[in-house]
């Protein structure tokens, strides 16, 4: 800074008015995407213990708490499913009478005004845990896309509004854009989830989605947590296959992936807040060992700042509350 005394910096930053005047990023309500997890049952509100504040509703419950979001004027929902019997090829992902489906079609029955995203993977439904078919303890690429296509298209048959594939099997976001075309769906948008990497990050999800695998992990599908040119790679191929919202997961330790990926590819990017985000300002929040509040929406404008245009968080409402008592 060798022009100083005439330059400045903190000249701006002198009074609140100034502040908003010349701040670059904002984070609104329209930014947000609310993660539920649905189960079966009647009358469920289950709070899930590593994730304080989140909970497993059974589909009435679930009804009642999208109602809620949407008059919170947020604008998007996405659903995970707990099903009641799970077997080696995860069958309820797939069925008509799915959690999922049977989730959608009665939100659609009931709210308006409110898009419902379903994370298309096969993790939840499986009796091992794995996010596709196995052969010995080889995840099969091949045979897991024909069900996540199948998977994808019972969502869009359901009423689903956008379809976000999380599996990380190679060649599934052209397959699903085929399946959703060939049967009526040229429509509905794909949100993959292009850069997902193997992380530790994911535990409290697996708790609350009863996902954990019963042997080994998903290092042969997820990415090295060291790698950044290999998420160009996979975000290039993902926008090459027809993908129309590309995410970056997790969020806040891959804020320079985000960036990266923004840049190169100049497509719409969303990015993902996960369990293990939340769970740790929770923790400390509960402690007093920080200002939950603060750390939470400084956590999200960075994520912003970082290039996402929209982000799924587990804080969702708690943001929209902020923002308007604030406004
Ligand atoms: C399913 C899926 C997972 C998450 C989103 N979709 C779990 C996983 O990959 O093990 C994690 C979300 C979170 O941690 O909040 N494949
Ligand atoms: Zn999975």
């Amino acid at each position: 800074m060798a022009d100083f005394p005439v330059k400045r910096l903190r000249r701006l930053r002198y009074n609140p008015l100034v502040r908003d005047l010349v701040r670059e990023t904002s984070l609104t309500k329209n930014d947000l995407i609310y993660p539920l997890f649905v189960t079966y049952g009647v009358n469920v509100k289950e709070e899930i213990r590593s994730m304080p504040g989140v909970f497993r509703f059974s589909i009435d419950n679930l009804v009642n708490e999208c109602a809620e979001v949407a008059a919170m004027g947020i604008p998007a929902v996405i659903l995970f499913g707990i099903p009641e019997e799970k077997d080696e090829v995860g069958s309820d992902a797939y069925s008509e009478t799915g959690i999922i489906q049977r989730a959608i079609r009665a939100i659609k029955a009931e709210v308006k005004n409110l898009l419902v995203i379903t994370d298309v993977c096969l993790c939840e439904y499986t009796s091992h845990g794995h996010c596709g078919v196995l052969h010995g303890e080889e995840i099969l690429n091949d045979e897991t896309v024909e069900l996540l296509v199948k998977e994808a298209v019972s969502h869009a048959k359901a009423g689903a509004d956008i379809i976000a594939p999380s599996d990380m099997m190679d060649g599934r976001v052209a397959a699903i854009r085929r399946g959703l075309d060939e049967n009526g769906f040229r429509n509905i948008p794909v949100l993959s989830y292009a850069v997902k990497y193997a992380s530790g990050y994911y535990g409290p999800f697996r708790d609350a989605a009863d996902s954990t695998p019963a042997f080994g992990d998903r290092r042969s599908h997820q990415m090295d947590v060291a790698n950044s040119d290999e998420a160009l790679r996979e975000a290039f191929s993902d926008v090459e296959e027809g993908a129309d919202i590309i995410m970056v997961k997790p969020a806040g330790a891959y804020l320079d992936i985000i960036r990266r990926v923004k840049d190169a590819t100049g497509m719409p990017m969303a990015a993902y807040q996960v369990s293990g985000e939340y769970a740790m300002i929770k923790a400390a929040g509960k402690m007093d060992w920080i200002d939950e509040e603060r750390v939470m929406m400084e956590s999200l404008v960075s994520i912003k700042r970082a290039g996402a245009d929209m982000i799924l968080t587990y804080f969702a409402k708690d943001v929209v509350k902020v923002l308007e008592r604030d406004k």
